[in-house]
Order: structure tokens, then C-alpha cells, then sequence
């Protein structure tokens, strides 16, 4: 609900749980006053408090009162060069070679529904369920406005925002900055939690408390990246899964990103998130305009586990946009870590046929099949089916499949381009590259100019040859490398500055484009695993591979960090052979299905390898897959320890919309010489219902599992994992 205070031009922002409140002032400055539980009725600017400070300039307009300054002042948008020393949200170069941003209140319209933003990715609703306000900024002198928007998606604590940048003077503009979001906070005593670490161990969540100066983390690379991903929570410092103030800040963005936090002199807090500054320059000619991407704010008064299923279930109602929805999605086999590029169309037959018996529903052909792609050095850009691999093509393949009753999907990775490949050969400008510069390599490929609308165009021919040539119902667009040499044959000198952020709105226009001609495929995405796992990419990509590590333990630390903001049907989770590829891990089969059924479920090995014996538990895993589909993607999800501190076992729960059934899940640690007996807290249970476990005798009350406890068996050996099925009784 946004409520508006004309006469005090103050603006008010209510979801279910949470208040966001800005005023323009006497000086036409827009403060911002208030984020945090929710208060209805009140003018929350009386919180900040003026005084005569030393070294914080006084504007211009508030002649001899020096009490009033920029510096002190909680700002809605920060601005830069006039009083304000703290980080900017906006950056910009004038003709006269001026940076200075000045933006004051101008006015402010209400819009039904959520304004679209095209060509980037957005939380979307009807005009039921969404309202938008937007507040228009404008800097008089250098002729700029800036409209920031906010969209209120209510019952999900959910507060979107996004800012549109317009030159209304007579000369260029060169925006070096324009931000998402900017929060100010009248305090600093928080933590920033943030999500990192590397290809094949990506999010695992980083804990700090603010400190005087800039805290930040980015992504340089051209992707969001495994390193670092675009959402970050501020929380107080005794926050945790079920109590404390937090604030979740997601960006829908897949590329170059920042997230900085600074602590001010007088003990305030400031977070500026969007796209990194570095190598950003956008020319604005007159009457042109640059809209930022969306980020989306979530307040939870009561803990992480709150902010998490807020975000679940908003990006599952609003974000994705799933060829799925209201239905089960096959489980999947893929055939990379059973084959990886030695295969044939019968070998690749003998897997699906495998994986039919077993009730798994979609075949999933993976990199190879291409070009002369034998291994990682040649054939990417090449999109012409290898006959030698598959003599009746991808149609006689793909009928071969539908015959044992699956669908079939294909691997491909569009942005790439090997040296070594007909296309490469044929146009060896439509690389990145610098003039005179010879580009990097990565994994031995070089990176299409997705900033050019020629070459996304014959990429997307090519593609559009495949999909449309055999029964195709799926897609894994895969992307592994990160981008260097960024300059771009399509652009002039002056707009070089727009190479990274136009080569992401590049790719986001080929996925639109494919979604707009294929809305039956699934698409799922992938970066080396999740090197672009992140809220844009998962508004065209409804599922994305979580990570490349596939063994289970690793994966209890990617999927615990990446549970903070992204719910569990995207999670892409397949179940791999042992000793595990990456690390040679040994896994039980049970405890490898446990972790991978909380996500998008698959099988990612030789199915004809197996023994009776794990056929047999594979033949119950995706049987319990199946009925257990809604809890374990629409459940809202409990963290019930963490994998980081608990070296006896990890445990989560999902718990149905209507608290009648719940499923546990517990993965312990290696054996341990003494065994341990453990209790387990659960969450999220109705306390007055009796539950019934496993379908057993056994029953116990929903206040006695959440308070004392639930006893877990003693286990042997290492890794072994339990799942237990609660249901209510009557
Ligand atoms: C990286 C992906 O993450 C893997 O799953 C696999 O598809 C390979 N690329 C194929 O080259």
C-alpha cells in the first residue's frame, strides 16, 4: 500500500510486515526516513536530527543555517560533487566537463502495476497485485531527471526498485554511474552478509560487522560470477534464522555488479548496489535515456528464514516464468559426467533407455554434439549437428528418445566461439577484442560480441536451425568464461564504456527472442554451475545449474548460501556417480539423492553402470521425487542448521503452504567413533496439529517436534542421511 502525505510530501510504503518512508524536504532534497517494521500514521523524519558539524557543507539555499548538510542527511538517491561525501548513486559528466549531480524533488505520479522496463529482467504483476510509485529527481542546472520507481508487491514484504536516468538539456551527457538502489540507514551497528568464493564452491556466505570505510563486492568479469553474487543482507548483529532485523538487496543483473556499504563519520550506513562503475560510460544524447536494473529489497523484522521464504516466494510467483508452471517437471538425466565428449547416438540411447526404466523423463544431451567439438579446444560457433557422433541427427536422436517415452534436451553455449571453427574462421572480428591486442583465452574460447545485434542475430539463426529441427523440449545454455578484451568493432571510441552492459542486454534479448518463439522449452541456465546465478538470469532461465561440483557434502554448503534468496526449484541438482568427479568423495546414494531432490532433480551418470541394488534406490529416490514435488518446490523452506557450523550434520525442512505436511532432511558428517544422539528442532509446524511420521505409529505434536525436539536414529559409517515425511493427523 503506498500512502501519500501531499501537503508534507511524504511518501509512505507498507507491506505485510514492513514501513519504507522518503520526504522531500524544505529544500526540495529527498530524504529517505525510515525502513524497518512496519508503523502506520507517522512522519518518521523527526529520527533525523541536524546540527552545526565542521567539514559537512551547508547547500547553497539554506543560507546562514549551518545545521543542514548533505553529509548527515539520510538520502534517498545520493547524489555527488554538492555536499554529500559519502558514495554516490549517480555519476555523470556534463559538456562543460562537470561531474556534479544535484537531483531535488520535481513530482511524483502513481502507476497501477508494475512499469515495464525493456530489455531487462523484472519482478512482474498484475495491477491487482502491484502499485508503483514514481518519484521524479531533476538537477535543473545540468537539465537531468531521474525517475526512481518503486513497486510494492505486498504480501511478499517485497519492495522493487529501479531508476530511469533522462537528458532533457541540448547537449550529451556521459553517465559513468547510475545505481539501483540506494539505502541509508541512521545507524552502523549491523553485520553485512555477503556470498562468495569460486567456481565449483560458489555462495557460501561471508559474516562481518560494518567498520568505518567502504565494505564491497563486485564482479568485474562480465557475469555476476562465482566469486561474488549480486544480493547481500545488512542485519543486526544477534540476527539469525528466526530473530533480528534484516535487509536483503538483490540485484536482477547477470553481469559487471557492485554492492558497497560505507560507514559514515557519524555512525550511519550507506548500501549502493548496481552496475560496477568500472568501464561503465553510457552517452546520453539529448532527450535519450538509461534505466538501471531492477533490485529487489526484502525487510524481515524476524530473521533470515523469514527474508528467505519472502524471496522464494515472490521469485516464484513473479519472477520465473517457467513453461512448467502448475505442472511437474520431468526428472532429468544428463550425459556429461557419464561421457563427458566420447559419445555416440547409442551410447547416449542406452543412458536414456536406463534412465526411462527408472521413471526418469527427460534426456539431456550435453556438449558435444557439435561442429568438431571432440573436446574443449574446437567446434563452439559451430552449431551444425556431427554426423559422425550421430548419424541420423538430432530428429532421428531425438525420436529414438520419445520412443522410450522422454523428452529430449540439448546443451549449447551461444556466446562462445572456438579459433578453431568455421565461424571463427569466417568472421574473426565479431570476437571481443581490442585493436591490435591479441584477446585472452579462456577454457580455450573466445567470447561473441553479444553487444552486436549482426552477430546475436546469426547466433540466433543457427539456434533457431536446432530447435526448430527435432522435437527439442529443452535447453542448458551454458556460458564458461569470463569476459576480457572488452571493446567492441560495433561502437565508436566514445561508447566503449557500454560494450559490457549492452553485451548483457544482448543476451538477454536472445533469451527473450527464445522464450517469445519456443515457450515450450525449459531453459535451464549455466555458467561453469552458477557463475551467473542470479535474479536476470533467472527471470528468462527458470532454473539454473547451481554449480559444477556435484558431490553431495560440497553441495550442502552451495545450496545452504544459495538458499538465502533463490528458492529451490531453480536450484539445478543432479545426482552424480562415486568416487565424485571433483573431489573423489565417496557418498552414499541415498544421501546424494536427499541433497539433490531439495533442488531441480537430476542424474548425471552412466545409469548402465549401476547395480540392481542402486537402480533399485534410484527407481525410489525419483518415485519420492515425484510425490513429495510439491513440498519439496513450493514448501517454504527451513534452514534448520548450517552446514558451516555443524560438524555432526546438516538439516532443512520444507513445510507445506498449510503446515500439514513437512518433509525433514538431515545429512550427517563422517562417522564418528562414539555415537551421538541428537535431537532436532523443527520449524514452521502448526503447534496444535498431531503429526504423523513416515506413515508409522509414531506421531508427536507440532509444538513438541518445534520445542523439544524430534530424536534422531543413530547412524553408521559416513555421510549416511535421513528423510522424514511428517503429515497431520485427522
Ligand atoms: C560446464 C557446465 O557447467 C557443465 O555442466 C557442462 O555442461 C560443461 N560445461 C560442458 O562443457
Amino acid at each position: 500500500m503506498i500512502v501519500l502525505d501531499r501537503e508534507n510530501r511524504i511518501f509512505t510504503l507498507h507491506t505485510l510486515n514492513t514501513t519504507y518512508q522518503m520526504k522531500a524536504d524544505q529544500y526540495n532534497v529527498l530524504l529517505h526516513t525510515y525502513y524497518g517494521s512496519r508503523i502506520d500514521g507517522c512522519d518518521l523524519s523527526v529520527l533525523i536530527q541536524c546540527n552545526d558539524r565542521s567539514f559537512t557543507p551547508n547547500p547553497n539555499e539554506a543560507g546562514s543555517n549551518r545545521n543542514y548538510s548533505l553529509d548527515v542527511m539520510p538520502q534517498e538517491y545520493s547524489t555527488c560533487g554538492v555536499g554529500d561525501f559519502r558514495l554516490p548513486s549517480v555519476e555523470l559528466e556534463l559538456k562543460n566537463g562537470s561531474h556534479t549531480v544535484d537531483l531535488r524533488y520535481k513530482g511524483f505520479r502513481l502507476e497501477k502495476g508494475k512499469c515495464p522496463s525493456e530489455g531487462l529482467p523484472g519482478f512482474y504483476g498484475s495491477e491487482d497485485e502491484v502499485e508503483t510509485l514514481v518519484i521524479v529527481l531533476k538537477d535543473a542546472a545540468a537539465q537531468v531527471e531521474t525517475e526512481l520507481y518503486y513497486s510494492i508487491f505486498e504480501n511478499y514484504d517485497l519492495i522493487t526498485r529501479a531508476v530511469r536516468v533522462v537528458n532533457q538539456g541540448t547537449d550529451e551527457i556521459r553517465l559513468y554511474q547510475c545505481a539501483s538502489l540506494c539505502l541509508d540507514f541512521l545507524r552502523d551497528d549491523m553485520d553485512l552478509l555477503t556470498f562468495n568464493a569460486r567456481h565449483l564452491m560458489e555462495r557460501c556466505p561471508d559474516r562481518g560487522p560494518l567498520r568505518p570505510g567502504i565494505l564491497s563486492v563486485g564482479s568485474v568479469r562480465g557475469i555476476s560470477s562465482h566469486q561474488h553474487n549480486p544480493f547481500v543482507i545488512l542485519c543486526d548483529h544477534d540476527a539469525d534464522e528466526d530473530k533480528g532485523m534484516c535487509y536483503g538487496a538483490m540485484l536482477l543483473y547477470s553481469g559487471n555488479f557492485e554492492a558497497a556499504v560505507e560507514c559514515s563519520q557519524f555512525e550511519n550506513s550507506r548500501l549502493v548496489m548496481g552496475i560496477h562503475p568500472y568501464h561503465f560510460c553510457w552517452t546520453l544524447e539529448p532527450g535519450q535515456a538509461f534505466t538501471a536494473p531492477e533490485a529487489a529489497m526484502v525487510c524481515s523484522p524476524d530473521g533470515f528464514g523469514q527474508m528467505s521464504r519472502q524471496y522464494h516466494r515472490a521469485v516464484r510467483e513473479h519472477l520465473l516464468r517457467d513453461p512448467y508452471h502448475g505442472r511437474q517437471k520431468p526428472v532429468l538425466v544428463n550425459n556429461w559426467e557419464a561421457t563427458y565428449f566420447d559419445f555416440n547416438a547409442d551410447r547416449l540411447i542406452d543412458i536414456a533407455r536406463e534412465a526411462a526404466a527408472l521413471g526418469i523423463g527427460l534426456f539431456v544431451m550435453d556438449d558435444g554434439w557439435f561442429g568438431s567439438r571432440n573436446d574443449d579446444n574446437s567446434g563452439l560457433g559451430d552449431w551444425q549437428v556431427n554426423l559422425e557422433k550421430l548419424p541420423g541427427g538430432l530428429e532421428d536422436l531425438a525420436l529414438h528418445i520419445k520412443d522410450l517415452g522422454m523428452k529430449f534436451g540439448i546443451w549449447m553455449e551461444p556466446e562462445m566461439v572456438n579459433e578453431d571453427s568455421h565461424l571463427y574462421r569466417a568472421h574473426p572480428d565479431w570476437v571481443l577484442h581490442v585493436p591490435g591486442r591479441a584477446p585472452s583465452r579462456g577454457r580455450g574460447q573466445l567470447v561473441l560480441d553479444f553487444s552486436r545485434k549482426d552477430v546475436r542475430d546469426y547466433i540466433y539463426e543457427q539456434m533457431k536451425a536446432i530447435l526448430s529441427g527435432a522435437d527439442i523440449s529443452y535447453l542448458k545454455w551454458d556460458m564458461n568464461r569470463s569476459l576480457t578484451d572488452v571493446w567492441s568493432a560495433g561502437l565508436s571510441a566514445r561508447r566503449q564504456g557500454e560494450v559490457y552492459h549492452r553485451y548483457v542486454l544482448g543476451v538477454y534479448d536472445l533469451l527473450e527472442r527464445l522464450r517469445h518463439d519456443y515457450p515450450h522449452i525449459l531453459i535451464e541456465g549455466c555458467c561453469g554451475g552458477g557463475g551467473r546465478f542470479d535474479g536476470g538470469m533467472l527471470y528468462y532461465t527458470p532454473q539454473i545449474w547451481c554449480s559444477d561440483d556435484t558431490d553431495a557434502i560440497d553441495r550442502l554448503r552451495i545450496q545452504y548460501g544459495t538458499s538465502f534468496c533463490y528458492p529451490a526449484c531453480t536450484v539445478g541438482a543432479h545426482v552424480s556417480a562415486v568416487p565424485n568427479e571433483q573431489n573423489g568423495r565417496v557418498t552414499p546414494l541415498n544421501t546424494r539423492g536427499i541433497t539433490a531432490m531439495s533442488g531441480a532433480f537430476g542424474y548425471e551418470m552412466d545409469l548402465g553402470r549401476c547395480t540392481m541394488e542402486e537402480k533399485n534406490e534410484i527407481r525410489r529416490q525419483v518415485k519420492n521425487y515425484k510425490i513429495h514435488y510439491d513440498l519439496l518446490h513450493y514448501g517454504d523452506y527451513y534452514r534448520l542448521s548450517s552446514p558451516y557450523q555443524d560438524s555432526v550434520y546438516t538439516a532443512w525442512e520444507q513445510v507445506s503452504p498449510d503446515q500439514r505436511e513437512a518433509l525433514v532432511n538431515v545429512v550427517f558428517g563422517c562417522a564418528g567413533t562414539a555415537p551421538l544422539f541428537c535431537t532436532l528442532r523443527l520449524k514452521g509446524l502448526d503447534p496444535a496439529l498431531q503429526y504423523q511420521v513416515d506413515g508409522t505409529d509414531s506421531f508427536y505434536s507440532g509444538k513438541a517436534l518445534m520445542n523439544a525436539g524430534y530424536p534422531l536414529p543413530s547412524v553408521q559409517g559416513d555421510y549416511p542421511a535421513l528423510q522424514i515425511y511428517l503429515r497431520a493427523a485427522g
